[in-house]
């Protein structure tokens, strides 16, 4: 059956009630130069021997972009000490939780890790639910983006439902955000997500980050 445009179709159309539920929430804050400036110089103190140590790894150019997954990569905050890296994720992610899950006693950034992306770069969908101990909040902090450095695309949480992804339409399927230096994302860690290819010339190079509350 075909839909109709009668005259009682538009009525219809002008009086039905929709109600928008289960939206999906995410954050994003562009510091000031001065919030940003000593937790960039925490990072920057870093990132070339991270950069170098990565490459040398077997697994390095395993991807789509360049990250190690052995475990000596996957908590650089602890490796290196980043307090005030720290405290800034800390600091956000109770701002974000006070809507999300007011409930929440206190939080810990268990993983975090450095990823580059050379020119031609990109990164699957995925998300960052673990099987055993599943992390609240995800993130990523851009170090540099380069113009045109390959946005990070979300999808719908369901995105796998047999619907179409339609034009016009109230319902969303995916967005993106150009990446910004300086800014901060973060997101339900079960949020798939991607990484569109880095046009660039330049590395674009971000740290992810995975947040577990209590
Ligand atoms: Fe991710």
């Amino acid at each position: 059956m075909n839909i109709n445009n009668s005259i009682e179709q538009n009525d219809l159309i002008k009086q039905m009630k929709i109600e928008l539920w289960f939206p999906t929430a995410i954050y994003h804050h562009d510091p000031e130069l001065q919030e940003i400036a000593a937790i960039r110089d925490e990072l920057q103190a870093v990132v070339d021997k991270e950069y170098t140590e990565i490459l040398s790894r077997s697994d390095s150019l395993e991807r789509s972009y360049i990250q190690s997954r052995q475990p000596e990569h996957r908590q650089v905050i602890q490796k290196y000490q980043l307090q005030q890296f720290h405290d800034y994720l800390v600091k956000h992610a109770g701002a974000f939780l006070s809507k999300l899950y007011p409930q929440a006693q206190g939080v810990e950034v268990r993983e975090s890790w450095f990823n580059f992306y050379a020119p031609g770069d990109s990164q699957e969908v995925h998300n960052h639910v673990h099987a055993i101990h599943p992390s609240f909040l995800s993130g990523v902090f851009y170090l540099s983006a380069p113009p045109g450095c390959g946005d990070i695309k979300f999808y719908h949480p369901n995105m796998q439902t047999a619907v179409p992804n339609p034009q016009g339409s109230i319902e969303n399927y995916e967005t993106s955000y150009a990446p910004i230096e300086n800014r901060l994302m973060l997101f339900r860690s079960h949020v798939s997500h991607a990484v569109m290819p880095n046009r660039s010339q330049a590395t674009r190079i971000s740290v992810s980050f995975n947040i577990y509350v209590r």
